[in-house]
């Protein structure tokens, strides 16, 4: 037997009970007489004492054992004289009588500890090592209990979990596909699903009414801390629902995964449209756990002879509150310049200070008096001591470039309250944006999103200017600023999807050649239908309150998309390649 209890479970009560425990040395410390041991797994860490006194042949052993080996122990369960309170076993340790070294390890290359000395791409190759951390191994578990969970709660709500293809063709989610070469089909290739639209809403008009599923996504793009080229959604879709339906359904379960898991009572969730989302926030997923909203001075700002201003499309400013005496001019040239890196690109920041005396100071006084600028404090609604920061340019970039400072003030003055979880619906998104560069409509969701009732007619026959006012019905959950999940009510009608393909830019052959399967089933008695897809990654990393998904993965991929462990992507052999015509034109439909 390898053991009789894990190393987390022993308890006081268990004292004079012969027990066996096998996991890893954690630390080894020799004290002349004694030598103390502590033996980890998954459930904790037990300490294990050999006495010099008892056994010395033991005891030398004991003391040659290294970082990481796996061995067996076989000892009494004794009371500690100095317990140590910061740990589930730490009232009790074993009187070692026998030790078995079931494998030796190398010197591990970081400390397998809390706080690990090793940095991100060597902790990934040695993934196994990491994993061996509690705070690694602790949101694993986390993740595993929140899969169980979103599962038991669909399941009750009488979702059927129905897994789709991996191979499947393009699906435009908006990012670039990974793509599979066909052996069997020599030049064809497949694509990796960006996401299972297509097949859920294929469900729906099969009638399965209710689906979901956890299910792998993989996308070519840039990653950052809350993307991975393969991440995981919990997709979800059902049929004969309203846009309300919908929301109420995932709230429901949003609710019941943060009371199951971290015994949170999340509040209603509030809806907010897109655009009052951006007139408030400058931004489509707004942090709402602290104010600081935009107050637009375009207006105000105008015809005092400051021509930065009054040249300018839009002037917006937000009002830090008690930051006036906590920001010298020094830290807000720092923020300036922080601002003005090529990933911001603002051109400046203006600022006003309401200082506790009663005056205003500010970096444009030269342009506007005293009485103007406190004529400003009501606009703001500011008080003594609140500091004003001000941009000003082309709205939709000044917008953009406001939503990054005033989140990095909120970083700043540490408004942002990991115990807190403030939820929001962000609902009416434009159904398409207009691209410049490519001179064409770009789906803000995607294809398959339903323009709202009240615009389908005016999608039909509209004008080009029409449609860039077209609203879509379409949402996302937000949650602390980062989106969680997004969705829609989907197109079930032929005629309106045929339109929106025209819209994107698609020709009648290219929709037909894509996406014939989809429209034809439209013809075969589609039900009204929409869902949603959670980021389930995002949803482990925010429930936590870390920024980063990757930890909540078991073995994720670092920036370049490596991963670091089995050291891929990798060259294949020039057979394999062959196999695949990719060295050589595929020879025309013969194999
Ligand atoms: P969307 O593209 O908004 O919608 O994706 C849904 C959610 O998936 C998460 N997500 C990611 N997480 C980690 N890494 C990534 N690279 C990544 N990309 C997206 C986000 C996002 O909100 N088929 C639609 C859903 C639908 O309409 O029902 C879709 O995939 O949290």
């Amino acid at each position: 037997m390898y053991r009789t209890h894990n190393c987390g479970e022993l308890r006081i009560s268990h004292v004079g009970q012969e027990v066996t425990l096998s996991g890893w040395v954690q630390i080894s410390r020799d004290l002349g007489g004694l030598t103390f041991v502590d033996l980890r797994d998954r459930y904790g860490i037990t300490q294990i004492v050999f006495n010099m006194d008892d056994d010395e042949t033991l005891c030398l052993q004991a003391r040659k054992l290294g970082r990481e080996f796996v061995v067996r122990v076989k000892g009494a369960v004794a009371e500690r004289s100095n317990k140590n309170p910061n740990r589930s076993t730490g009232d009790i340790e074993i009187e070692a009588s026998s030790l078995e070294i079931l494998n030796a390890s190398n010197v591990p290359p970081f400390t397998i500890e809390n706080e690990t000395d090793g940095g991100d791409d060597l902790r990934m190759k040695y993934r196994y090592l990491d994993i061996r951390r509690e705070p690694v191994r602790d949101n694993l578990v986390f993740r595993s209990q929140l899969a169980i969970a979103t599962r038991s709660h669909l399941a009750s709500q009488g979702f059927i979990e129905v897994e789709t293809p991996v191979l499947i063709k393009s699906t435009p989610e908006g990012a670039r596909d990974f793509v599979v070469p066909s052996r069997m089909n020599p030049g064809q290739f497949y694509a990796l699903p960006q996401s299972p639209q297509t097949f859920k809403q294929i469900l729906m008009v099969g009638g399965l009414d209710k689906y979901f599923q956890i299910v792998k996504c993989f996308r070519d793009e840039d990653l950052r801390a809350d993307r991975q080229p393969e991440f995981t959604q919990i997709d979800c879709e059902m049929s004969f629902v309203t846009r309300d339906e919908v929301l109420d359904t995932f709230e429901g379960l949003t609710k019941n995964l943060f009371k199951s898991l971290l015994n949170v009572d999340l509040p209603d969730f509030p809806k907010m449209s897109y655009d009052e989302a951006m007139e408030r926030y400058g931004s489509d997923k707004p942090d709402t756990r602290f104010g600081m909203e935009f107050c637009d001075i375009s207006q105000l700002a105008k015809g005092h002879g400051f021509s930065v201003f009054d040249d300018a499309e839009y002037i917006v400013g937000i009002c830090a509150k008690g930051a006036a005496d906590k920001y010298s001019n020094k830290d807000i040239k720092k923020l300036t310049e922080w601002m003005q890196r090529p990933q911001i690109g603002a051109k400046g920041v203006v600022n006003i200070k309401y200082q506790e005396d009663g005056s205003v100071k500010s970096s444009i006084g030269k342009f506007y008096d005293d009485e103007t600028l406190m004529a400003w404090k009501e606009h703001f609604n500011a008080a003594s001591n609140d500091l004003i920061l001000i941009l000003c340019g082309e709205k939709e970039k000044t917008q953009k470039q406001m939503n990054e400072l005033r989140l990095e003030m909120g970083r700043q003055l540490g408004l942002m309250d990991p115990t807190v979880f403030n939820p929001l619906w962000v609902v009416d998104f434009p159904l398409l944006e207009w691209d410049e560069d490519s001179n064409r409509f770009h789906a803000m969701h995607h294809p398959f999103t339903s323009p709202k009732k009240a615009d389908q007619e005016r999608m039909l026959n509209g004008d080009h200017e029409t449609m860039k006012a077209l609203r879509a019905d379409a949402y996302d959950l937000v949650i602390n600023g980062v989106e969680i999940g997004g969705g829609s009510i989907r197109i079930h009608d032929r005629a309106l999807q045929s339109r929106n393909f025209d819209l994107l830019g698609f020709t009648k052959e290219e929709a037909e050649e894509q996406f014939g399967f989809l429209l034809g089933a439209f013809e075969y008695g589609a039900p009204p239908h929409g869902g949603i897809a959670f980021g389930f990654d995002r949803l482990c990393a925010v429930m936590k309150g870390q920024n980063s998904i990757r930890d909540f993965i078991a073995f994720p991929k670092n920036n370049q998309g490596r991963d670091m462990m089995i050291d891929s992507p990798s060259r294949i052999d020039t057979i394999q390649m062959e196999e695949l015509y990719l060295n050589s034109t595929a020879p025309n439909g013969e194999e």
